[in-house]
């Protein structure tokens, strides 16, 4: 009866979205029946975040120290990384953080990143691929790929694939991509995969990169099971960030009393990162420590088995060498 009551709460405010994707969300969802226990220490394992600079990432990454775990700070730039790493020692004092530095949306750069962390690091426990962005006009990666397809879904495309044998040999291993509830609103885009042939909008072009991202998670997750790691999404809500402020100045505005800390918003990443319950399955869309559906009844379309295959020929041609 409690835990029929609590689920009911907990699908409410998925729901309403402006009550569970904000703070009000995660504070009452915390005193529900049923509410995951914190994870457990993480002493001796390695966990890699891209994005780790600022916002959701940096605090997953001071998340992750408060729990014992050694952590990999990616930022594109190594003084920034190391800035980060400052910042991770004085939430943490004594913590094991070392700065890495990699651009994730080219994919040279992801190649060389991945055989330098293999050669330095003799395993890796938990890789959380955070690193985002909403440009406000179509921008092309080195590569010519467009911006948000490459950071948001080659990127974890190929460190998943270039860091797989080292998860492996760690298991039980995770990775976390950390996705958006805008995506809720977007459907894989058929033959556009990389919206060359769409008006660009920075929210509908983000969002569409977001469900990418889902569907790839779940396609990895599929692949690698019975190597003992899983693959999971996560969406953090709606978080106060730099990415926000600078990408959203008027959404910030509106949802200002409600929007969560960068803490609140990794809250979910570092339990997939830690906790047992994380381990039972893969492939699953989280928000605030429960699984939640990829699609809902007025959303995106269910996406088709030739639409999910087009997506994974596509990233696998590009990101092969
Ligand atoms: N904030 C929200 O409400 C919200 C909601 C849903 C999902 N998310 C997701 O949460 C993740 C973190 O975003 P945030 O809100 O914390 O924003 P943020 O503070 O702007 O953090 C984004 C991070 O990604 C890094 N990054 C971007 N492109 C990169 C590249 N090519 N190579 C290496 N690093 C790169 C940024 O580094 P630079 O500073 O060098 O650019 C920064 O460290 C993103 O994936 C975002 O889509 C956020």
């Amino acid at each position: 009866m409690v835990d029929h009551l609590s689920n009911t709460i907990d699908t409410l405010l998925d729901r309403t979205i402006v009550l569970g994707y904000g703070n009000v969300g995660l504070a009452v969802r915390r005193h529900l029946a049923g509410w995951p226990a914190d994870p457990p220490r993480m002493d001796g394992k390695v966990v890699l975040v891209t994005g780790a600079t600022s916002g959701i990432g940096l605090a997953a990454c001071q998340g992750f120290a408060r729990l014992g775990a050694s952590v990999r700070a990616l930022s594109r730039d190594q003084r920034r990384a190391e800035d980060a790493v400052g910042e991770i020692r004085r939430a943490v004092p004594g913590s094991d953080a070392r700065g890495v530095a990699c651009d994730v949306s080219s994919l040279e750069e992801l190649r060389s990143f991945a055989q330098r962390f293999k050669a330095a690091e003799p395993r890796l426990d938990v890789l959380v691929n955070n690193a985002g962005a909403m440009p406000d006009h179509r921008e092309h990666s080195v590569d010519g790929n467009e911006l948000m397809f490459a950071t948001h879904v080659l990127a974890p495309f190929v460190l998943t694939s270039t860091l797989g044998e080292l998860l492996a040999r760690s298991a039980p291993a995770r990775v976390i991509n950390v996705s958006s509830g805008g995506m809720y609103n977007q459907s894989l885009p058929g033959e556009d995969l990389q919206s060359e042939h769409t008006g660009y909008g920075p929210k509908k072009l983000y969002a569409r990169t977001k469900r990418e991202q889902v569907v790839i998670t779940e396609q990895w997750a599929e692949r690698l099971k019975g190597t003992g790691v899983v693959v999971h999404a996560m969406h953090p809500g709606w978080v106060d960030t730099k990415g926000v402020q600078e990408a959203m100045p008027v959404f910030l505005m509106l949802t200002r009393p409600i929007i969560r800390t960068p803490e609140q918003g990794a809250d979910t990443i570092v339990w997939l990162g830690a906790a047992p319950e994380a381990l039972e399955s893969t492939g699953k869309f989280w928000h605030d420590r429960r699984p939640r559906p990829t699609h809902y009844l007025l959303g995106a379309s269910e996406d088709t088995p030739e639409d999910r295959q087009k997506l994974w020929d596509l990233c696998s041609s590009l990101s092969r060498p």
